[in-house]
């Protein structure tokens, strides 16, 4: 029996909750993610489609996963990759089609190479197919021509709130993350390479049978105030702050932290003027991460405070519902500092699905207990600014503290909170391990 991170009790119902919305004439294909070509015969490396990890916890490459009634019960199924020895001698030992029927929470198991065959004697003219295109081209020629709708919006609301496992699963992610960037704080000393913080960081994904759930964005001095940042390929000088923003899987399941500090392990005046001010945010912005309210409060929350802070720095000279926007559309000129959403849901994806995102209607999503998501309000000062006139004294600035947070009915859990963030700890952490 595969060794799954969930019982089959707990996948059967994840596939009952989407299959009862199903009409019975209906037939669900969902494919897991295509193999990636790096360069000639050689690939990234693979990692499964979030909906097929959720459904059926499979995750190798090449799959289908379906669900078609047979006029009394849904019967699931999974399409594989073949036993192949061939195949197998370079790649290792497949589970197989049989495997795949009696290790995993499906009713029956083909090969992938029947896929065609058994989906054209299953469809009729009723058929109503519910499938995601673009991922596999055989089924997306299979289905040509055809009608097809998404089956995702419906599995999203369900992914958005965690059972009790996958919870378990998320803390595992967050411990193994907030160990890393403690590592990598106090491994830090001014003319570190970037790379070398990102070396520290991923060392310890690995360490801990883990991986990386976005590339990790190391920044040092101006590279900070790049929000994606990836290159991560410059020393970083005496003086400059240093932005972490790195997470892991576990099981597939997302960390997302972020950290800023001082390389030399002390905050210029300034430096501190701005942290100060995004980390009163953040705890704003964690506050307001209540059961009930809607998505969008958080925002508000962050928002709020980070607009009267540049108006009391003097890098805006205006009101607060001028900085944050004319008719409260948070869009005003606070948004030439702090260009991003407070936050996303965390999950299977590190932005996760299920809503809570910019232009959501009515606020967005209600939070619910068992939500989880990240806090991560910023501000950016970056020198390179041609459209804007960045203040001396913060230039080259860039600061982004990020939690995640599981929603309760007893309030917000911060699953991150043994990563250090007060100024005090930080300041003493820095290159504590040299
Ligand atoms: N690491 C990307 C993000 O924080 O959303
Ligand atoms: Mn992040
Ligand atoms: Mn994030």
């Amino acid at each position: 029996m595969a060794s799954l991170p969930f019982t089959h009790e707990e996948y059967r119902k994840r596939q009952a909750r989407l299959l009862e919305l199903i009409p019975t004439d209906g037939l669900v294909l969902i494919p897991t993610n295509p193999l990636a070509i790096r360069s000639n015969d050689v690939s990234y490396p693979f990692r499964a489609n979030s909906y097929l990890l959720y459904l059926c916890g499979w995750a190798d490459p090449e799959s289908v996963f379906m669900a078609r009634h047979n006029g009394d019960s849904w019967i699931t199924a999974l399409f594989v990759q073949p036993r192949d020895t061939k195949a197998e001698i370079w790649e290792g030992v497949r589970v197989g089609a049989e495997g795949a029927s009696t290790g995993w929470p499906v009713d029956s198991a083909y090969s992938i190479t029947d896929l065609d065959k058994e989906i054209r004697e299953i469809i009729t003219d009723d058929t109503e197919i519910f499938t995601i295109l673009g991922l596999n081209t055989d089924l997306d020629s299979v289905l040509e021509g055809l009608k097809t709708s998404d089956p995702r919006k419906i599995i999203d609301s369900h992914r958005r709130l965690k059972s009790k496992r996958e919870v378990e699963l998320m803390q595992e992610s967050a411990a193994i993350a907030t160990a890393a960037h403690i590592l990598a704080i106090k491994s830090t000393f001014p003319g570190i390479g970037e790379w070398q913080i990102q070396a520290i960081i991923e060392g310890h994904f690995a360490h801990s049978h883990s991986q990386w759930s976005y590339p990790s964005i190391v920044g040092g001095g101006d590279n900070a105030t790049i929000l994606h940042y990836k290159s991560n390929d410059r020393v970083i000088n005496d003086g400059d702050l240093v932005l972490v923003d790195a997470g892991c899987e576990v099981e597939g399941y997302a960390s997302d932290i972020t950290r800023t500090w001082p390389v030399n392990g002390k905050f210029t005046e300034p430096q501190r003027e701005i942290y100060e001010l995004v980390l009163k945010a953040e705890l704003a912005g964690i506050e307001a991460c209540q059961a009930g309210s809607v998505w969008h409060s958080m925002h508000r929350a962050t928002s709020a405070v980070l607009a009267q802070g540049l108006i009391d720095l003097e890098i805006l000279d205006c009101s607060v519902e001028e900085a944050i926007g004319d008719g409260g559309d948070f869009n005003g000129p606070y948004r030439n500092f702090f260009m991003h959403g407070t936050g996303h849901f965390l999950g299977l994806d590190v932005h996760d699905v299920g809503g809570g995102r910019q232009g959501d209607e009515d606020g967005g999503p209600k939070l619910q207990p068992g939500m989880v998501l990240t806090v991560e309000p910023g501000l950016y000062f970056g020198s390179w600014r041609a459209d804007i006139e960045i203040p001396e004294r913060y230039s080259g600035i860039g600061v982004r503290i990020e939690d995640d947070v599981l929603i309760t009915d007893e309030g917000p859990v911060v699953l991150t909170a043994k990563c250090p963030k007060a100024i005090d700890e930080i300041e003493a952490l820095v290159g504590s391990a040299r």
